[in-house]
Formats: structure tokens, sequence, C-alpha cells
């Protein structure tokens, strides 16, 4: 037992585990055997003890009978001592062991279900453990390689989609990389505020840049002489450009349909949705006011209305980053979330130091 022990801890150190055995000897009939052992092995001292004082006894005259009793009984009293602590000793290592194994497998199975698939449980015995630990890796690999094929999917997804929208509308294609890097960064700066840290975990930020590139994946929907107008739309025109969300929410409410519903899908069609919605119940299309207006949405309000100001149209010149600046703050409460324009004004830099990165080519 204290050599599986220090082999666990010298496994655990270099992340190696022992190689895989077929013939593996159950706990059960290991902790059986040890009992046994031990048992046998004391149990045969007793008698060869006891037999020898019997005789000793026999043999001696009657008046040195009193001190013999005290002699035996002190050498019996000597052995169960040991016998005592020996069985002690086993039964600390045993559980020392079998508690060793347990919280790695424990801490191993809780970094898994916390999404760290890089864990890995020791295997240092050749009992249950070793055959508990093999699984336990092998469906950690399983879940690793699944993950990135979703991954994979989700990515080779959203860039067929977005660069359908491109295909229509080249203005789209840097504002997409630069709108998504915005939002990340309001995401961030936002992960520790009561009120969006529920919605604004790491995994949901990754959702959010992943999906944000789809927000306007509903102007597929709008004719050409609309959506590619070199001028100002008229209002009839702008009517039609605003079905552009529900498009969109259509297009990927479809996917959610055929592909069952998952959290990327859920946060794309939210943005598509939401993000022309305003603060104050003006924008569209649900006219949603204040916190009705999902965390997704508001935080894409910023990032596209930063970048449509900042960029050339063909019909406007491009606004200085703190021109952009100053007509966000005035948006303040009004088309903005107060809370998020705050955080936005803490790092507008960055927003400026993306806009310069990723500049239309
Ligand atoms: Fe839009």
């Amino acid at each position: 037992m204290e050599r599986e022990y220090k082999l666990f801890l010298v496994l655990r150190e270099s992340g190696e585990n022992l190689k895989g055995s077929d013939a593996r000897l159950p706990l059960t009939t290991k902790i059986t055997l040890v009992a046994s052992f031990t048992i046998i092995f004391l149990s045969a001292i007793f008698l060869f003890v006891i037999l020898k004082d019997l005789k000793w006894l026999n043999s001696i005259p009657a008046e040195d009978l009193f001190e013999a009793k005290k002699s035996i009984f002190i050498q019996i009293s000597a052995i169960s001592l040991i016998f005592l602590l020996e069985v002690l000793n086993l039964i600390k290592s045993l559980t020392r062991n079998l508690k060793t194994f347990f919280t790695n497998q424990i801490e191993v199975l809780q970094a898994v279900a916390q999404g760290n698939l890089e864990s890995r449980v020791t295997a240092a015995t050749h009992d249950e453990f070793a055959t508990m630990a093999e699984y336990t890796n092998h469906m950690i690999d399983k879940l690793r390689e699944r993950t990135r094929e979703v991954e994979i999917t989700q990515d080779v997804t959203i860039h067929s989609l977005a660069a359908m929208a491109e295909l229509r509308d080249p203005e789209t294609g840097a504002h997409i990389l630069r709108t998504q890097r915005y939002l990340r960064e309001l995401a961030l700066e936002l992960k520790d505020t009561a009120g969006y840290k529920e919605v604004l975990t790491p995994e949901n930020i990754e959702l959010l840049y992943k999906s944000a590139p789809l927000h306007d994946i509903g102007k597929v929907g709008v004719r050409d002489a609309i959506l590619l107008k070199p001028d100002r739309l008229t209002a009839d025109e702008f009517e039609i450009m605003k079905k552009h969300t529900d498009y969109g929410q259509n297009i990927l409410q479809k996917a959610e349909e055929t592909l069952g519903t998952n959290s990327f899908l859920s946060f794309a069609k939210e943005i598509a949705i939401s993000h022309q919605e305003k603060w104050d119940g003006s924008g569209y299309p649900e006219g949603l006011k204040g916190n009705e207006i999902p965390i997704s949405g508001r935080l894409m309000a910023i990032a596209d209305v930063y970048d449509a100001l900042i960029s050339r149209r063909v019909y406007k010149e491009p606004f200085t980053h703190e021109q952009t600046v100053e007509k966000i703050g005035e948006g303040r409460g009004t088309h903005f979330d107060p809370v998020m324009v705050d955080a936005f004004m803490r790092i507008e830099k960055k927003f400026n130091e993306i806009a310069k990165n990723f500049k239309e080519t």
C-alpha cells in the first residue's frame, strides 16, 4: 500500500499513468488477502506463544507460579498491542490510499464539469481504481474530440452565413470583425457587474463573440435596390430595411428547429432580433424598453452604432473616434443602456484600436 501511494504521487506529478494490464487484481480480493494474511500470521504467533507457555507452566515449581503467570500476562499483552498497532496501521494506509484515489477521481470530474477537458485521473494501481481512471480519461478524450467538432461546425456555420451576407453587402466584411470584437471588450468590462455577470460568464462571452457576426444575417432577405442604395433610404424603404431583424430571427429559428436548441443559436437569434431595440423603447421591431432588451442586443447596439458612425457610408463621411464617443454618450439612457455606456466610456480606447486594426480593405 505504501508503494502504491508513493507511485501515485510520482505519477500524478509527471502526468503519466501506469500501463494498463489485463491481469487486474480486484480491490476486494486485495483487501481480503491482506486481512487474511495478517490474521493467520498473528494467530500463528499467538498459538506458538500459548503452547510454549503452557509447557513451561507445567514444568516450573508451584512457588514460582505467580511470577510465571505475571510474565505470561505481560508477554500476551505486548503481542496484543503489536497486533492492534499493526491492524491500525493497515486501516490507516488503506483509508489514506482510498481517500487519495477517490479525491483524485472527484477533482478531475469536477474540473471536467466546469469545462476543463485537460484534466486526467492518475492510475497508479492494478485494481478497479485503474479501470475507473482509464475509462474516465477515455471519456474525457472523447468529450474533447466532440467539443472540438462542435466548435468547428459552429465556426463553419457562422463563416458560411456571414460570407453569404457579405456577398450581398460588401460593406459588412470588416464591420463583422470589428463589431464582434467591440462586443467582446464591452462584455468583458461588464463581466463582474451585478445584473450582468449572471449572463456574461466566460463561456457566454465566447458564444456572444462567435454569434455576433450573424446579427445582420437577415439583410439577405432585403432586396438589392434597398440594401445597396447609394443614398439615404426613404421612410418606406427604411420600413422594409427594418424587417432584417425579423428575417434574421426566422433564419436562425429554422436552424434551431432542425438542429435543436443550443446556446450558440439562442444567442445568435437573440442578437439578430434585438440589436435595433433602444433603451427608451423607441427601437424596433418590438419597441422593448430597458432591461426587457436582452443584454446581448444591448451590447450589439453600442458595437453596431459605434462602427456605423466611424465608417464611411455612401451618404456620409466617417466620424472621428472622439465625435463617435460623444454621440454614444448622448445616447446614454435613450438609445443605450446607461450602465453599458459608462462601461464603454472606460474602454473607448480599445474600440479605437480595434477600428484601426480592422479597417475596410
Ligand atoms: Fe442591423
